[in-house]
């Protein structure tokens, strides 16, 4: 969580610290800052509470001389997110400054013992201590050393990193040396940007664009120092790295919010053209002569699977429950999924023969990594050939942890996504499993050719349905938003492979619009949530054709009993009159739906949020990436 940008070169600091940090708002919004080293030597900073535009209105008319700074935008961890607590933070002597993101889990014991030495903190801070930390470490090195200061402070923060535990991203500067940055990283992303006489360090890429293509992602337990005549990186073991650049993609450069309010609803509309680079990148350019799903690595590990589990958090669970349910249905192969936060402390006893599958659009949350380090360490230890890890990551971010981590990585290809709430990477990770689920039933040979064929011509029809559906159901979300002004509890309800989507309607609707929201299982509502139904508490069914089409229009029976207002997402069907409002659905394959019954549920929560003035694409509370446990 939260988002850091610095930068060492020859043109004012100030201006790109702010945009940078403009675009990595959506890691966190509780407080922002920038802290510059001028061209008096001296650090000057400022801070505030609040989103960026508050501290752009600080920053207004405000010049600060000086080339070299660090600026952060805070999710709150330790310490409320008020001033005091905003980043950057300083030593006693405010010649030190460091932002951070992650956890510092050790910070109590070295607050302890750096107040026993007569440190005041200013904060509630976890980050506090590393730049009292640093400063004590400079004290003891002899600082005096000017000509070398950049290498001072790079040994400095060496020395203080090696007392630190927990998961981290840091940025340091120190007026002692007024051109060098010092950038370090342990589990939590940080990418280094090349420029022309300038360098750039962000926790994600939208942060270096304007600046430069080329990049070089740190890998963990990397430092480096960054000056303006060059980089020079380390690993854990002190020992210089060397490595090529790489060029961002152009899906990583662009970030532009075109004629929509929002980046959400822009989001919504860009799913059809994620399901064409789907098709053409998976499914192939002649889909006449289809023969396999297209990836970017070797299969032949998957041959011997027998079992599959999935690990991820919120969204990327929803899509992975749907992923389960077509493996399982579709291609006839086990698979459960975890919460990953679950798994790391409670993980199933070891099972031969089975595959892994990571999801997370971030590639950066911590749970998931955490989960999936875990279970390759105990694979690995068991010395069993059967138990050996097998691995696959799903995941937006090519430059992310958990592609550096897993070898087999589904890159889903939807260009960065910039609202907090997941829309475009849940439906491209949902068709990253449709890809999975065909190539289990191809190496199981659970479908025919024809049948698999029939899943391919389904999928292809998928863009031209979803862009007539996302405008047609733009409207009715916008209409129906006027009539949920005012509700405050909503349930929604699916079954079989639509089930998970009434989860992610569910969450979505919480997420954005702050309206308590549950989704269950249609069936299940009757064993207790059917309690809560009355007049006012709205009930979202989502009813395709299929073998349990009619089971759901029974359950929605119930709740209209119970005289609550029924909104349908079905086809215009019989059985479908119950509605009090129907959104209609296309009739089309019953393994289709979930691609296009999770449209309204998005633009739903979207215009309903939109609605009450909320916030849509940074709500309360939330950052996109979880990089903490
Ligand atoms: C999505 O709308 C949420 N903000 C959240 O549940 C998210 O899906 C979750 O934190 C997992 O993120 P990931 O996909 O980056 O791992």
């Amino acid at each position: 969580m939260c988002g850091i940008v610095a930068v060492t070169g020859y043109r004012q600091a100030l201006p790109i610290l702010v945009k940078g940090l403009e675009k990595l708002e959506y890691r966190g919004y509780d407080s922002a800052g920038v802290a510059v080293i001028d061209s008096n030597n001296n650090l000057i900073c400022h801070r505030s509470e609040g989103k960026l535009k508050k501290l752009k209105n600080k920053l207004n008319k405000k010049t600060i001389n000086g080339s070299l700074g660090i600026g952060h935008t805070r999710w709150a961890t330790h310490g409320k997110p008020v001033l005091k607590n905003a980043h950057p933070h300083f030593d006693s002597t405010k010649q030190v400054a460091v932002v951070q993101n992650g956890i510092i889990e050790n910070y109590l014991e070295l607050k302890t013992k750096l107040e026993l030495d007569g440190i005041v903190f200013n904060s509630e801070t976890d980050t506090e201590v590393i730049p009292h930390l640093i400063q004590k470490e400079l004290h003891n090195l002899g600082t005096l050393n000017l000509e070398n200061s950049g290498s001072t402070l790079l040994i400095a923060v060496r020395n203080v990193i090696s007392d630190l535990e927990g998961a981290y991203a840091i940025a340091v500067i120190w007026s002692g040396s007024p051109d060098s940055l010092i950038v370090a990283r342990k589990q939590a992303p940080l990418i280094i940007g090349l420029g022309e006489g300038e360098f750039v360090c962000a926790s994600d890429t939208p942060a270096i664009t304007n600046i430069t293509n080329t990049i070089l992602p740190m890998e963990d337990e990397e430092m480096a120092l960054l000056t303006p005549l060059g980089i020079e990186i380390y690993n854990s073991e002190n020992e210089r790295q060397y490595r090529n650049p790489i060029s961002l993609k152009l899906s990583e450069q662009i970030i532009d919010k075109k004629q929509f309010k929002h980046y959400m609803l822009k989001e919504i509309y860009d799913q059809p053209q994620i399901a064409k680079n789907w098709i053409k990148q998976f499914l192939g350019n002649d889909l006449s002569s289809f023969t396999s799903i297209n990836y970017s690595f070797d299969i032949g590990f998957l041959e011997n699977i027998e079992q599959i589990q999935i690990l991820a958090c919120g969204t990327s669970r929803h899509a992975a429950l749907i992923g389960s349910y077509l493996l399982e249905q579709y291609a006839g192969i086990p698979t459960t999924v975890f919460y990953a936060s679950e798994f790391r402390y409670s993980p199933p006893p070891l099972s031969p023969n089975i595959l892994t599958i990571g999801v997370t659009q971030s590639g950066e949350t911590a749970d998931t990594l955490a989960a999936l380090n875990m279970e390759i360490k105990r694979r690995q230890s068991s010395g069993k050939e059967s138990y050996k890890p097998n691995l696959i990551a799903i995941t937006n971010r090519l430059d992310s942890s958990i592609s550096r981590l897993i070898p087999n990585v589904i890159d889903i290809s939807a260009g960065i996504e910039i609202g907090v709430a997941a829309t475009k990477t849940f439906f491209g990770q949902l068709l990253s499993f449709y890809g999975l689920a065909i190539t289990f039933a191809q190496l199981r040979k659970s479908k025919t050719s024809e049948e698999i064929n029939n899943m391919i011509s389904n999928l292809i029809k998928i863009p031209s349905l979803l862009e007539d559906l996302i405008i047609s159901h733009n409207e009715i979300a916008e209409e129906l938003a006027h009539n949920f002004s005012n509700i405050k509890d909503v349930i929604f309800l699916g079954r079989g492979i639509n089930y998970p989507i009434a989860l992610e309607g569910a969450l979505k609707l919480k997420e954005i619009s702050y309206i308590h929201a549950a989704g269950y299982p249609a069936g299940e509502m009757k064993h207790g949530p059917i309690a809560l139904l009355e007049k006012k508490v709205p009930v979202i069914s989502i009813a395709t054709p299929g073998n349990v089409f009619e089971k759901v229009i029974s359950n929605a029976q119930e709740a209209k009993a119970r005289d609550s207002y029924l909104v349908g997402i079905a086809p215009e069907c019989e059985g479908t009159e119950i509605f009090d409002y129907l959104i209609p659905l296309p009739l089309t394959d019953e393994w289709m739906y979930p691609l296009l019954t999770v449209v309204p549920m998005q633009l739903l929560s979207y215009h309903i949020a939109a609605h009450r003035g909320l916030d849509v694409d940074q709500p309360r509370n939330l950052a996109k990436s979880v990089t903490v446990e």
